[in-house]
């Protein structure tokens, strides 16, 4: 289904260092969760989903953020079609709209309508223009945009544990994992 409409982020936004992130990565991703948007209108459409797996650290000398998305899901071929992706974070207000694009796919409901978000696209006013293209929410507090450096399929030959393949895999449908480049994290004035 076709992803509502953006509109332009206004002024309220500027742009800081990842170092200045609050909180421990850990805690705002594995407990707050996080939408992860990739794709735009002008590209053809945009999806989000949520995450609470995933990382923010330091590879290639470069400040970057990881993510692990299946192929079954709906965000899959956006994250894959696209250079830019971000990751989006609330405050715990926003918790049911992040079950709800966490338990629905965008294939079948406009998600940020039903979940009551505002989609925003950054231009070139903002953030010296690095973030222009990318996807976000009016409602976050943060919103990290990384520019895809590199993707790998998970291999069920390389793990090392088979507790994880038991728990987190039915045989199929294993990660893709994509580590980006953060290009910039904005957050409200
Ligand atoms: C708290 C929570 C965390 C999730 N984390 C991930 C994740 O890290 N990777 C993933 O592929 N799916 C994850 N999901 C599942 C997707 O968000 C879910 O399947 C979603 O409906 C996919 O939407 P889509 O089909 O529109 O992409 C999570 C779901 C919830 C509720």
């Amino acid at each position: 289904m076709k992803q509502k409409s953006v509109i332009k982020a206004d002024n309220s936004w500027v742009e800081k260092s990842i170092r200045e992130f609050p909180g421990s990565p850990s805690e705002r991703i594995g407990s707050g969760w996080m939408l992860i948007t990739a794709g735009t209108e002008s590209a053809g459409d945009w999806n989000t989903m949520t995450a609470s797996w995933g990382g923010l650290g330091v590879l290639w000398g470069r400040d970057v953020a990881f993510m692990f998305i299946r192929p079954s899901r709906h965000t899959f071929g956006f994250a894959n079609d696209n250079p830019l992706f971000t990751l989006s974070f609330f405050d715990k207000g926003y918790r049911d709209a992040l079950s709800l694009c966490g338990e629905k796919s965008g294939r079948d409901i406009d998600k940020a309508a039903e979940a009551g978000l505002n989609p925003i696209v950054f231009d070139h006013s903002i953030a010296g223009g690095k973030a222009a293209g990318a996807v976000g929410f009016k409602e976050a507090s943060e919103i990290i945009v990384c520019r895809k450096l590199y993707t790998h399929d998970f291999d069920p030959a390389a793990f090392l544990d088979p507790v994880l393949i038991e728990k987190s895999y039915g045989g199929t449908d294993y990660h893709r994992m994509y580590i980006g480049e953060i290009v910039s994290l904005l957050t409200k004035k």
